[in-house]
């Protein structure tokens, strides 16, 4: 079985002073939430998608779906966490309780504010999370990465062919994700914020799928004058 998991649990305070969680702002005439959504309904490999949002957003959320999605029965919507890992795993959880999994099912984990992901990138984190059990999408690095651990004095140059930025879906089993997962000390979870690196740090594997440039996550204002941008050029 393949499951994705739309992460809006998020409140966006890098957004700034906005009325709602930015997921829920407009692009172009509809939600940003929207957007993302549609491009997994039209994808037909899910058995389920599961929507997480803030508690106090669920109703609006489910309005949402039901105004501008035509069949919303295999959308689900629920409660997120408080960190995003927490998120998915509430999603691991309602997965659980609802369907008797095996080995091989897998969870696509995507970002709700990251509306440009494209067939090409669903379809590749469905194929190689099967293949090996973990995949993450990146682009190379077009910028120079400086790592500094104070902020003021660098500390390594690494060199920029090695370097990628992390983008979503990020793909895995979803059996092997709970059980890396649930051995964490409350400080390694705090600490493992991106789901891949619970992966990597445990020497498993994680496969790199080819992101897109334009498989932008929205963040701050800027992002969504550049969102519209994108948008109009489609
Ligand atoms: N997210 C989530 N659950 C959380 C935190 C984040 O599902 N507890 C989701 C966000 O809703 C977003 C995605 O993860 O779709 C990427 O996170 P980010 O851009 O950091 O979103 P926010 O946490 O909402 O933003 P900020 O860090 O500015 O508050």
């Amino acid at each position: 079985m393949i499951f994705a998991a739309i992460l809006a649990g998020g409140i966006g305070t890098r957004m700034g002073n906005v009325e709602k969680p930015k997921q829920f702002l407009l692009l172009g005439d509809k939600p940003i939430l929207i957007h993302t959504i549609e491009k997994f309904y039209i994808n037909n490999a899910f058995n389920e998608i599961i929507v997480l949002c803030p508690k106090q957003w669920i109703s609006h959320t489910k309005d949402l779906i039901s105004r501008y999605i035509d069949d919303s029965n295999c959308i689900k919507v629920i409660e997120g966490g408080n960190l995003r890992n927490d998120t998915i795993m509430n999603a691991i959880r309602y997965i659980e309780d609802n369907y008797e999994l095996s080995e091989e099912d897998i969870i696509v984990t995507h970002d709700s504010v990251r509306p440009f992901i494209t067939h090409r990138i669903i379809e590749e984190n469905i194929k190689y999370a099967i293949d090996y059990g973990a995949c993450d999408t990146v682009i190379p690095s077009s910028d120079t990465i400086i790592e500094s651990k104070d902020g003021k004095f660098i500390n390594s140059v690494p060199n920029r062919q090695n370097m990628y930025q992390g983008q979503t879906p990020q793909s895995f089993r979803i059996l092997k994700l709970k059980e890396l997962y649930n051995v964490l000390s409350n400080e390694e979870k705090e600490l493992l914020t991106d789901a891949a690196k619970i992966f990597s740090s445990n020497d498993e594997q994680v496969f790199l799928v080819e992101g897109e440039v334009s498989n932008i996550k929205i963040t701050y204002p800027h992002d969504l004058k550049v969102a519209n941008s994108i948008l109009k050029e489609k």
